[in-house]
């Protein structure tokens, strides 16, 4: 199925925006199977987007273009995100059996609002290696916060009258009002770099786990299929409300423990956000109701509930990863390799090497072998 090259040229000459290798799935290893139908699918949504090289690749810029964006390649992507779509997506979409969707409003508002913490941040809160795992959350996130907003912005071209200016307004927030230092991608770079990571888009993708590629394609279906206008939404709603209490648990938890760290991305959404829900129920929510009647409800309601589930199961694999390191007895934490070594799950990852996860460390194999079933890894050569 996979529908992708492998790189023409070699990786280290390849700029991160140009990278978009597959791994190869052991077909015997259902975990890994659908780790690279993800990829293919992740591959599929960025090649919508444009994205530059940082700087000028050795050879020129035109050779990378022409192969990143071939006609042919960006056809054949294409072609396989319906099947993908059916298979990896479709599938959590949660039931809709309410089309209240003021009913719900008045109820998920006081709820999320009410948040008192993140039980990711909770778990590494005394953690000795807080330090690494937080890495690791910075890393999965940028999957999506690096372009963040291009997918919401699909979903704002067109024309639908005033509920789409409203969604361009939000939009133009989320792109720092065209000052490229306050566009919140740029603001997420600088949190990345405070921690002495690579910020160039797509630099991490090896990296990236099975929750992590759920999330980034549940937006991205939802965004670049014109067809769930009213789910995405529903993204919106959960996503800026949800937002409003995370971002400002994250915003405090690096002031208590990495006070050098550039918090900026999450104290600007702590508070602009609150704006963002606001508009998406009164300019947005509210008159498509007046206008369309109370058949939206139950998609936009999906959409809401579709991300929350996204959220969640995100959230806890960061925070199962945390105990699936502590019971493995020999983590190393100091040291992550950015690319190499071969995919792995536990269930086949051998009994020799270690295995690096995420952007957290690296544990034995054998220690590997007991993690959650679907954890994926990088099985490294030895002395790597
Ligand atoms: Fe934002
Ligand atoms: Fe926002």
């Amino acid at each position: 199925m996979i529908a992708d090259d492998p790189v023409r040229m070699p990786p280290a000459a390849l700029p991160a925006a140009f990278d978009s290798r597959l791994d190869v799935a052991d077909p015997g290893d259902p975990v890994l199977v659908d780790h690279v139908k993800h990829q293919a699918l992740l591959r599929a949504y960025q090649a919508r987007y444009v994205v530059l090289p940082e700087t000028a690749p050795s050879g020129g810029v035109l050779a990378g273009l022409d192969r990143h964006y071939d006609e042919e390649r960006l056809q054949r992507l294409a072609l396989i995100r319906p099947e993908l779509e059916a298979q990896l997506i479709l599938p959590l979409l949660p039931p809709a059996p309410e089309t209240d969707v003021l009913g719900y409003i008045e109820r998920l508002l006081p709820e999320l609002q009410g948040v008192k913490s993140d039980p990711f941040l909770t778990a590494i809160e005394d953690h000795p290696r807080r330090a690494a795992h937080y890495r690791n959350f910075l890393v999965q996130s940028s999957a999506d916060l690096l372009a963040e907003a291009s997918a919401s912005a699909l979903g704002v071209i067109g024309e639908f009258g005033a509920p789409q200016s409203a969604l361009f307004r939000i939009l133009i927030d989320e792109f720092g009002y065209g000052t490229a230092d306050r566009k919140h991608s740029v603001l997420y770079r600088a949190t990345l770099c405070s921690f002495g990571l690579d910020d160039a888009y797509n630099h991490y993708w090896p990296l990236f786990d099975g929750p992590t590629l759920v999330l980034h394609n549940a937006i991205h279906w939802l965004f670049q299929t014109p067809r769930n206008i009213f789910r995405q939404i529903g993204f919106l709603l959960f996503a800026e409300t949800a937002y409003q209490r995370s971002t400002l648990f994250h915003a405090r938890f690096l002031a208590r423990h990495f006070p050098d760290a550039d918090a900026r991305y999450f104290a600007e959404h702590a508070h602009i956000d609150l704006h963002h829900t606001r508009m998406v129920i009164d300019e947005v929510i509210a008159p498509m109701l007046q206008r369309f009647g109370p058949e939206i409800g139950a998609e936009i309601i999906q959409g809401a509930e579709l991300t929350r589930a996204v959220f969640r199961q995100s959230g806890e694999g960061l925070t199962g990863l945390v105990g699936a390191f502590d019971a493995a007895g020999d983590a190393d934490y100091d040291r992550i390799a950015d690319s190499g070594g071969r995919l792995v799950s536990p269930a086949s990852a051998g009994a020799t090497g270690r295995v690096q996860v995420g952007a957290i460390g690296t544990v034995g194999a054998l220690a590997f072998a007991r993690f959650p079933a679907n954890t994926v890894g990088r099985l490294l050569e030895a002395g790597a």
